[in-house]
């Protein structure tokens, strides 16, 4: 199958550059219920894995400014670091996911209850005893995109299927890679997620590009980072999304500045 670009040539579906897709035609509410309905094992070890380093690296510290970048229909990330922020942002490129996260930030469902069970489980966390009215106070939800972040901005960061899942083109996923960690402040923590080789993905009838990413090519993309850990998971017999291989988590710390 092969869909019409803006320029009118055609290409195989899930590829292209970032700017060939409409985003405002991903459908939140379907993609969400792919993905986060049911919790995915996989998910929700990423997220223990998340939790741990944040709350090795951070301890008690409090009041920092987070962001979430391309956050789409998923609050897990943002959960993830909603006791050490006192503000987030949730960025994203869609008007529909901005509208779906504007929404869900008021008052979430209780599908994210097994997700932040998986957070309540280390002290940071069980701490916080509202989550729901803390992450509606403390979030924000802003239209932006991963190639036009400001330098050195916010002090933690989350990318979730973001970089290898907006665009085909190896480049951009190092850009977007590179974007990301160049919005951060030195020393930041971040925890970045990537899908192991996929081909594109789609919602409903419209599909979405990607590039086919390994864990050595995420290393190299964050090559320069401090602190790294990866982790790679199988998709496992009943991927929750088709078309890949497995999943790979890195945490780390952007690198201090030199003096
Ligand atoms: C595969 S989804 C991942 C969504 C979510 N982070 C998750 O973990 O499920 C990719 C997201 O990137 C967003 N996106 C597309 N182009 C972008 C850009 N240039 N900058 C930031 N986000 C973008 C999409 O709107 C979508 O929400």
């Amino acid at each position: 199958m092969s869909v019409p670009t803006e320029s009118g040539r055609n290409r195989p579906w899930g590829t292209g550059f970032n700017s060939d897709f409409e985003w405002n035609r991903l459908n939140p509410d379907a993609y969400f219920r792919k993905n986060y309905l049911i919790p995915h094992r996989n998910d929700l070890v990423f997220l223990a894995k998340v939790r741990d380093f944040f709350g090795e690296v951070l301890g008690w510290r409090r009041g920092l400014h987070g962001v979430d970048v391309g956050a789409g229909a998923n609050l897990y990330p943002a959960l993830a670091m909603l006791p050490f922020c006192d503000r987030l942002t949730l960025l994203d490129y869609s008007e529909a996911n901005l509208a779906w996260l504007r929404r869900e930030t008021q008052a979430y469902t209780g599908t994210w209850d097994p997700f932040w069970a998986v957070l309540d489980e280390a002290p940071a966390y069980a701490a916080l005893t509202r989550p729901r009215l803390e992450l509606r106070e403390r979030s924000r939800v802003e239209f932006g995109s991963v190639f036009r972040l400001p330098g050195g901005h916010w002090d933690l960061g989350t990318l979730f299927f973001v970089a290898e899942s907006i665009s085909s083109s190896t480049a951009e996923f190092r850009l977007a890679v590179q974007g990301f960690l160049g919005a951060l402040k030195p020393g930041a923590p971040f925890a970045a997620a990537f899908m192991e080789n996929s081909r594109g993905w789609k919602v409903g009838q419209d599909a979405f590009p990607a590039v086919a990413v390994t864990a050595s090519d995420v290393a190299a993309a964050v090559a320069g980072a401090e602190n790294l850990e990866i982790c790679r998971l199988d998709a496992g017999p009943n991927p929750v999304r088709a078309g890949y291989t497995g999943m790979i988590l890195v945490c780390g710390q952007k690198a201090q500045a030199r003096t």
